[in-house]
């Protein structure tokens, strides 16, 4: 088999990215048949804010098979390392996030090589030793982490609520219930499109305190820091594309963000939509806010989205507070995810054994 490796840039041709985009389409087809495949220019928008992302250094890496007469791309390797003027460098300098995957039966072949090979590569031009594989759904995925020697350090699931399966009872429920604790507590619950300047500081801080208090299994990571800079970037790159961000937030009497949740709609994909972080600060859990957060925006968006069908979202399956609410409101797991992670060396031994299998 005759392939090469394309490094998959915000400014290249039309044609690298028609290339990439009919890999994405081959393996969701392959991996999940009944999924809903995401427009090219979604997908396209979606990598590239990757590739645009000021606080870090991000390669993407086809691997493309060039022995027919029409190339094709056969697999992925996503590479993404924090900068050193990121507020999230310090604790994690070492320290490479991404992505490996390939055609089902691209595994274990020169072509799974060659982006492991790129991988140790980019890693040791940056001076980095731990990588961390997120979004491992596929045996495939599986098998190939357990082959690697990389460990599994976190392990979740993407869950999708129906709307036609919501207890709608138990939302109102939780709404009002919300709503008497923050007569209690003071407190009020708003709904945005932009986080408010007034605001953005405490959003910050509560975004970065409740984000890493997700469990993170044994993942050798330390603290991921959002400032408002980032948190703009964000809400800025989702409405270029054309998508609404709705944030919704509890705001206490002395003017701090004490809960927060946030769910991501696009026209183009107008029946799914994604639920992002929500977090509570320790001190203001128990108050059903966590609770009355989700409702209150689960209501909002279907009133607001008649076409919406589903809402999906990704936790820990330890994360037993999280799961609670999840499960109550209706959502089902619908596919297994796992993080493994491995160091450089171990990455180098599998490379050499690798080489004398597959070539
Ligand atoms: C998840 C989180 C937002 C919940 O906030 P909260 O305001 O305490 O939530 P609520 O009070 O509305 O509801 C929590 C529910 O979980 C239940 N719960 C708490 N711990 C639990 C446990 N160990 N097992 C089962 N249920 C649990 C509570 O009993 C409560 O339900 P109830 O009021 O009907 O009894 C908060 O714990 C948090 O910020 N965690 C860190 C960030 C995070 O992990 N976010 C989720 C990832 S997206």
């Amino acid at each position: 088999m005759n392939i090469r490796l394309a490094s998959l840039l915000l400014d290249s041709d039309l044609e690298q990215w028609k290339l990439f985009y009919d890999y994405y389409v081959e393996k969701t087809k392959e991996a999940f048949p009944d999924d809903d495949l995401l427009p090219f220019e979604i997908v396209k928008q979606s990598y590239s804010s990757q590739l645009r992302d000021p606080e870090k250094i991000t390669e993407i890496w086809l691997v493309i098979d060039s022995s027919q007469e029409i190339e094709r791309c056969v697999g992925c390797a996503t590479l993404s390392t924090f900068r050193k003027e990121s507020p999230s460098y310090k604790g994690n300098e070492k320290l490479v996030i991404g992505t490996i995957d390939l055609l089902s039966n691209h595994f274990k072949t020169p072509s799974e090589n060659a982006l492991v090979k790129k991988t140790i590569e980019f890693m040791e031009t940056l001076g980095k030793e731990i990588l961390v594989l997120i979004g491992g759904s596929t045996r495939d995925s599986k098998d190939f982490f357990r082959r690697l020697g990389a460990k599994i350090a976190l392990s979740g699931a993407e869950n999708r609520l129906y709307l036609d399966n919501v207890d709608w009872k138990l939302v109102e429920e939780w709404i009002q219930n919300g709503e008497q604790a923050a007569i209690q507590y003071g407190s009020v619950l708003k709904v945005f499109t932009r986080v408010p300047d007034e605001v953005i500081e405490t959003f910050a801080e509560t975004y970065t305190e409740t984000y890493n208090e997700q469990p993170m299994g044994e993942l050798d990571v330390s603290t991921f820091k959002f400032g408002p800079e980032q948190i703009r970037r964000n809400e800025e790159e989702i409405s270029q594309l054309g998508g609404i961000k709705y944030t919704a937030i509890i705001l206490e009497k002395d003017g701090m963000v004490s809960g927060l949740t946030e769910l991501i709609v696009h026209p183009d994909i107008p029946f799914k939509a994604y639920q992002g972080l929500t977090g509570v600060r320790k001190q203001f859990r128990g108050r059903g806010y966590g609770k009355w957060l989700k409702a209150f925006l689960l209501r909002k968006t279907k009133q607001s989205h008649p076409k919406l069908k589903y809402i999906t979202t990704g936790n820990a399956s330890t994360n037993a507070p999280m799961m609670s609410i999840n499960q109550r409101l209706g959502f089902k797991r619908y596919r297994e995810s796992h993080e493994a992670q491995i160091t450089l060396q171990s990455l180098r031994d599998f490379a050499k054994l690798s080489n004398m299998e597959f070539q």
